[in-house]
């Protein structure tokens, strides 16, 4: 297996990060790696912001599991509550792919989004996509969030990914071969 293939078999999704903030070569090579991706018409349809201001991280997670505790259904939150109870793992990095609220791109966010995990992974970091992300800033505080990560004017969270060290790791998914289906001739 090349080191592509190897990167790409080994990812997984990680939810509990030691919170050792990243280098700033490694922000540099994740950064390049989201902005490599390809997109429809070659678009580019997003706003990448990178947040590496733990105290403001941890504000909006708070605020997350906020929103969370307060909903009807208590699935999300309990969920939550038995991984740690935090929203971001304490990822020292979270890494807010924003869209066109006008013309939101969900496809080119998530093909984004997995650069960035790949990318992370291929650098020995954990990650994890997170689209409960989206919560904090869909609430009473999502408007002042907005503003102090820098969201473009008319652009609203699309997707993010967290990244740090992975305090402890973990074997990637099986492989469904069940989801395939072959058409030969
Ligand atoms: C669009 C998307 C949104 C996701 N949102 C979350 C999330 O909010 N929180 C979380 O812990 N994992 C989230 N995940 C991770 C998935 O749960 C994970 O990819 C899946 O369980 C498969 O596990 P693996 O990534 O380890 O292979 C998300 C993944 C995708 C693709």
């Amino acid at each position: 297996m090349n080191e592509t293939l190897k990167t790409i078999a080994k990812r997984y999704s990680c939810r509990d990060f030691t919170g050792t903030p990243l280098s700033g070569s490694d922000i540099k090579a994740i950064v390049e790696a989201a902005l490599a991706s390809p997109s429809g018409m070659n678009r580019q349809p997003w706003q990448v912001i990178v947040v590496t201001d733990k105290t403001l991280i941890d504000e909006i997670d708070a605020e997350g599991m906020k929103i969370l505790s307060a909903a009807d259904d208590k699935s999300s939150y309990e969920r939550m509550m038995s991984r740690g109870g935090k929203l971001f793992y304490n990822a020292p990095c979270l890494i807010v792919v924003t869209t066109s609220s006008s013309a939101p791109a969900a496809m080119d966010c998530g093909i984004l989004s997995q650069n960035i995990a790949l990318a992370a992974h291929s650098l020995g970091l954990g990650s994890v996509i997170c689209g409960m992300a989206g919560i904090p800033f869909s609430g009473s505080k999502g408007g002042d969030f907005k503003k102090r990560l820098k969201f473009p004017d008319g652009y609203d969270f699309g997707i993010s990914v967290l990244v740090g060290k992975a305090k402890s790791e973990k074997e990637p998914h099986e492989l469904d071969m069940t989801k395939v289906t072959y058409i030969e001739a």
